[in-house]
């Protein structure tokens, strides 16, 4: 019987050592970090996810904005927004929210993101930091999903990682996280023709595809850690891509949906607001 990972919980004690931080800068240098979130349209589930962003910030001691314009906007308009923010000191992390309306190129607005505020990680320097292990910003849900990791008394030298999903901001970076923390990394996708094999014999099973039931018990071998990425609505509630309840009597350890990785997310983005506040004010 597994060990429920409570991401509320991890994220909590996060979260407030991200304010005991900021209170002590505030102190010894009279500032505190302040992440700007641009929205573009009133997409309802991206309004929630800013004003999470915002309280969360705001609750850990950062000063936080959002700036909310209309679909109409044109994708210049937007950029030239993100430049002004790039240039302003009293700017410290920046993020726009993803979808954007579909006459406005992502990579583009992403790229035009100054590096060093780039709070999301998704940057294509900082992306290529992953993979390249130098020192850079790590996207949100990888460095939680690191931190449910590491908080567990479990030395990941040697396992054999599992990761289904191969998208750019949750699947690719945890490999490539987990390569740098000397796992063998194996990689499934929507053409694996099996996955059985491969969850079979791993002892750390990522899941980020997406798909509802994904991974059941009789592909688990005993005592493996199971983290559930997925986030799916069935009939208006979340489940993630793992069948918790057989999953849970075979893995040591497993992530619940909601309540697991989910929360590690905001709890990541606020570290890496104060990781750039702190490399941008100079402060160690
Ligand atoms: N949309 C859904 N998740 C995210 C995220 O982590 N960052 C941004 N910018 N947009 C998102």
């Amino acid at each position: 019987m597994a060990e429920i990972i409570d991401g509320k919980q991890l994220s909590k004690q996060i979260r407030h050592n991200v304010g005991e931080r900021v209170a002590e800068i505030k102190e010894s240098y009279g500032k505190v970090p302040h992440l700007v979130v641009v929205i573009v349209g009133d997409n309802p589930a991206s309004l929630s996810y800013v004003k999470r962003k915002k309280r969360d910030s705001e609750r850990a001691g950062m000063k936080s904005t959002i700036i909310h314009k209309e679909a109409s906007i044109s994708e210049e308009e937007l950029l030239e927004i993100v430049r002004e923010l790039n240039e302003d000191p009293d700017v410290h992390g920046l993020l726009v929210q993803l979808p954007l309306p579909s006459h406005m190129d992502s990579d583009k607005v992403i790229e035009t993101i100054r590096k060093e505020k780039d709070v999301d990680g998704f940057h294509p320097l900082n992306i290529a930091a992953v993979h390249t292990g130098a020192k850079g910003i790590l996207p949100a849900t990888p460095k939680g999903v690191l931190s449910m990791l590491k908080g567990l008394d479990v030395d990941l030298v040697g396992k054999e990682a599992f990761v289904i999903g191969t998208s750019n901001i949750a699947g690719k970076p945890i490999g490539m996280l987990l390569l740098e923390e000397k796992c063998t990394v194996t990689y499934a996708h929507s053409k694996t023709r099996d996955l059985k094999p491969h969850a079979r014999h791993a002892d750390i099973i990522v899941s980020a595809a997406g798909v509802v039931n994904l991974v059941t018990a009789d592909m688990v071998k005993e005592g493996c850690i199971v983290i559930d990425v997925g986030i799916n609505r069935v009939e208006g509630k979340l489940v993630g891509d793992v069948d918790f309840e057989g999953v849970k009597e075979k893995a040591s350890y497993i992530t619940p949906v909601p309540g697991g990785v989910g929360p590690m997310t905001i709890a990541s983005l606020l570290e890496n607001t104060l990781e750039c506040f702190e490399h941008l004010e100079g402060i160690e």
